[in-house]
């Protein structure tokens, strides 16, 4: 199915795009400091995360996401920051988990936290984790984590979430110069324990990671030396609106998978499906938009379901959205960081 297929109940936006994945952030903060994301001189001790009182609280979310639901949302990601970060999260996953339509709940992790808490996560409902996973490494990783965390600690949460019975898959922010001599160690670990890999193209996300076009590694470079030593497959697209192109592996059976997210060389915004809110209950349409929605005031001013779905049909109907194709214009103007808006 593509990202423009009419599906029962959804919202289209001014481009034909359909309403269906709702990427959640449930919290600002992060216990790693990857400089592509949150680079240590500015999110340092002094840095103001967002104050308690103004993050949603679960029973708030949860009413979004049944407005959503109404919407047409099938799809939910909790990102962050790091959201095992939010005590009981098991909690939002359970009320998430027993909406009727929703087909898919996974979460954006680092996996640090991953080993203490999978199994509480799974058994309220969680289907499947995405792992950020920059190098095997161990001194490349702990240097782009920013805080020195073990590269076994992340395995150890993966292992343990696969033992647990959730779906795995790893992310990679590929930056050339960095970690780029990574790609085939990563492929080699993530082969051996059959989770699907996808290297991401490195993003000019927010205004502080100082962002230049000749650490961006293009898909293409990255596919060119895979099939150097490997035999890619590309295969067909499995979900609307899918971020990554996934290729297999002549003689590999077992369905093990690499896949590539050109965000910046091959942009995807035609088929852009996702909406996202921020943990302080912002509705943002775009990675790269400036200015959110404010949905929280309504939210708290006693708005009821109806009037939240139509306010949040409004937003999303009159979206016009393509960052990534706008991207060579040299649009400039301040955008929120991606540790606020989420992964
Ligand atoms: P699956 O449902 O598992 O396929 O996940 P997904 O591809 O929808 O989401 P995931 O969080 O795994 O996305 C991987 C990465 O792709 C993100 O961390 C971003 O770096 C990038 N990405 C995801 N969505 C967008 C998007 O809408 N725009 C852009 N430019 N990049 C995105
Ligand atoms: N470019 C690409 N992806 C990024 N992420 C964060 N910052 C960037 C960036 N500058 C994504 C990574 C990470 C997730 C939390 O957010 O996929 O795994
Ligand atoms: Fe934290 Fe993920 Fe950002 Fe790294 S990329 S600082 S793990 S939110
Ligand atoms: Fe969607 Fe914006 Fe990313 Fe384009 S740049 S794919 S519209 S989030």
């Amino acid at each position: 199915m593509s990202g423009t297929t009419k599906t029962p109940n959804a919202t289209y936006d001014s481009r034909q795009r359909p309403l269906r994945d709702l990427r959640i952030s449930v919290t600002d903060r992060c216990n790693f400091r990857c400089r592509y994301c949150m680079p240590v001189e500015v999110f340092g001790r002094d840095y103001q995360f967002l104050p308690r009182e103004e993050i949603l609280r679960y029973g708030e979310i949860t009413q979004i996401v049944q407005v959503m639901v109404g919407l047409g949302v099938r799809k939910i990601r909790l990102t962050g920051g790091e959201p095992l970060l939010r005590r009981d999260l098991d909690q939002l996953i359970a009320s998430i988990a027993e909406m009727e339509d929703i087909e898919d709940i996974a979460m954006t992790t680092n996996a640090a936290l991953l080993a203490d808490k999978a199994e509480v996560m799974q058994k309220a409902g969680l289907q499947r984790v995405t792992v950020s996973l920059d190098a095997i490494d161990p001194a490349i990783f702990k240097s782009m984590n920013g805080v020195g965390a073990e590269v076994s600690k992340v395995q150890g949460g993966i292992e343990k979430a696969l033992e647990c019975g959730l779906g795995v898959k790893i992310n990679t922010v590929v930056k050339y110069g960095t970690n780029d001599q990574e790609i085939e160690p990563l492929v080699d670990y993530a082969q051996s324990i059959g989770v699907p890999v996808r290297f991401i193209e490195y993003m000019d996300t927010g205004n502080v990671n100082q962002w230049k076009l000749d650490e961006v590694l293009a898909s293409r470079e990255i596919i060119k030396r895979l099939r150097e030593s490997r035999n890619l497959i590309p295969l067909e697209e499995s979900q609307p609106g899918e971020t990554s192109r996934r290729y297999g592996i002549k003689g590999d059976s077992s369905g093990f998978e690499v896949g590539v997210i050109s965000s910046v060389s091959q942009p995807f915004c035609s088929s852009c499906n996702r909406i996202r809110l921020s943990a302080n209950g912002e509705l943002h349409t775009c990675l790269f938009t400036g200015a959110g929605h404010d949905i929280k005031t309504a939210l708290r001013g006693g708005a009821n379901q109806t009037t939240l779905q139509s306010l949040i049909a409004a937003i999303w109907s009159s979206r016009a959205d393509r960052y990534s194709e706008q991207r060579s214009e040299g649009l400039v103007y301040t955008k929120k960081e991606m540790s606020y808006l989420g992964g």
